[in-house]
């Protein structure tokens, strides 16, 4: 885990980033905002377990808090939920019922603690209305972002995502180009979708972002962004047209290790 970072004056990333070999470093972030009744949204990467509770600690006595959002249920977004919900009592589930289902057939999700909210649908949390919206990139069916009307920021999930050359606190730390291969790369292959998809109707969903109007970007998998949804979203209105990434290969895997060899050597 990196060190938390205090982003607006309620809102706070506990940040992370993975290495993909070869490539660079995914950023895995988490948020916390402080709302009259406090929301942690996603919980991190198993992989760092006591690392993220002391995180989130470092932020907010889990014992404040009063909703845990999940984005979409995938690995990277669910790797500590169970402890958070056990150091997060009066804590309640804020996730889409396929998310609660699924996780379901891997441990008992104490269904009385849950919400289940569909992309449209809002939370009250007491200063602000936090809405669900599906991101226009998605490569999980439960995925909801959401949108909070006290501060405009739009909390992307796996959406404006970027693979990124090293791990920087600031998007501005990063060239314009690298933002961009980044994110370009991470849409193609985060969801190859996209490129089945006709430009038109990729535009409308596109032009649903634009509309939020929104200030701040929050995704769980870029550096923070403010002031940028414009530029990202005319970066993405591209990809279904682009020539699709291809995944590492088990050539690539061998340079990888080969590097590593060399490296020790
Ligand atoms: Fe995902
Ligand atoms: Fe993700």
């Amino acid at each position: 885990m990196d060190k938390p970072r205090q982003l607006l004056p309620d809102t706070h990333t506990l940040p992370a980033h993975f290495p993909v070999p070869g490539a660079g470093f995914l950023p895995v972030n988490a948020f916390v905002i402080k709302a009259q009744e406090p929301v942690l949204i996603d919980t991190g990467m198993a992989i760092d377990s006591d690392g993220f509770i002391e995180s989130l600690e470092a932020v907010i006595d889990p014992k404040d808090l009063r909703w845990i959002w999940l984005t979409h249920d995938d690995a990277d977004h669910t790797g500590n939920l169970q402890a958070v919900m056990n150091a997060a009592p009066n804590a309640r589930l804020v996730a889409y019922s396929l998310a609660v289902l699924r996780m379901s057939t891997a441990w008992p999700v104490p269904m009385d603690r849950v919400r289940w909210l569909n992309p449209g649908e809002s939370i009250n949390a007491g200063d602000r209305n936090l809405t669900a919206i599906r991101p226009p990139l998605f490569d999980n069916p439960t995925t909801i972002g959401l949108f909070d009307d006290k501060t405009n920021a739009f909390f992307s999930a796996d959406c404006f995502g970027a693979i990124i050359p090293r791990p920087v606190e600031d998007i501005a730390e990063l060239e314009e180009g690298e933002i961009a291969r980044g994110m370009l790369g991470w849409a193609s292959l985060d969801t190859p979708w996209v490129h089945m998809v006709k430009p038109v109707d990729f535009q409308q969903a596109l032009d649903r972002i634009r509309r939020l109007d929104a200030q701040h970007l929050f995704s769980g998998h870029l550096p923070p962004a403010a002031g940028m949804i414009e530029h990202f979203l005319q970066l993405l209105e591209t990809v279904p047209a682009t020539v699709p990434s291809v995944a590492p290969n088990q050539e690539a895997l061998e340079q990888v290790l080969q590097g590593r060899r060399n490296a020790g050597d």
